[in-house]
């Protein structure tokens, strides 16, 4: 029998602060992926506000890199923050973007969604929200497990390594969950 092939994750965070909570959880997951899972991480920072007058005349460069990137991988995984119970403004605009027709690039995707949040329910409605728009892009997310960081600020050291043993189980878990997802129903056998 012929080796698996490995399996190429696109990450998008939803923080851009350089101390970001979530780019943190993102790391964490980079040290922990299964062997043979590559993580490459989207700059969604770039990007302009979501415009449909824009978009007409064309996708901006740093929307088609986008547009690109998540093409090109097998999987996706998001690590969003919690703003005001739902995700950031822009994670929104990046998957407004990305969205667009033709040949929207999410459909079929397998998913992976974790995420940091301050208070008590570690972003669980920003990630239900996320999950929404997977149903109308067609995505595919992992039910569980969830990788919900509560009291983010208490869960990671001064030089952002995440430090809750459980959590780090939890993400070690998500990917191998992905790996097997993403045999299962992507391209990848
Ligand atoms: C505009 C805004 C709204 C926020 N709303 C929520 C919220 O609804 N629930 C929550 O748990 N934390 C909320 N927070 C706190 C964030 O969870 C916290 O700042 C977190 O560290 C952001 O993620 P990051 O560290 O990856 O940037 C909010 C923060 C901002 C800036």
């Amino acid at each position: 029998m012929s080796e698996a092939k490995g399996i190429h994750v696109l990450a998008i965070c939803g923080s851009l602060r350089t101390g970001s909570y979530n780019r943190a959880a993102l790391r964490t997951a980079i040290e922990l992926k299964p062997p043979g899972m590559a993580i490459e991480t989207a700059d969604i920072g770039s990007l302009p506000l979501y415009n449909e007058d824009v978009r007409a005349q064309g996708f901006p460069p740093s929307v088609e890199t986008l547009r690109r990137q998540i093409a090109a991988a097998d999987a996706l995984l998001f690590a969003t923050p919690e703003y005001n119970y739902s995700m950031s403004g822009v994670l929104k605009n990046a998957i407004d973007w990305a969205s667009r027709p033709p040949d929207q690039p999410f459909a079929g995707k397998p998913v992976a969604i974790m995420g940091a949040g301050a208070g008590m329910a570690g972003s669980a409605r920003a990630q239900y929200d996320l999950r929404r728009c997977c149903v109308f892009l067609d995505m595919h997310p992992i039910n569980k497990p969830e990788v919900l960081i509560g009291q983010c600020h208490t869960k990671f050291d001064a030089e952002g390594r995440f430090t809750d043993e459980v959590g780090c189980g939890l993400i070690r878990d998500l990917l191998v969950a992905l790996e097997g997802w993403t045999r299962l129903i992507g391209r990848k056998a």
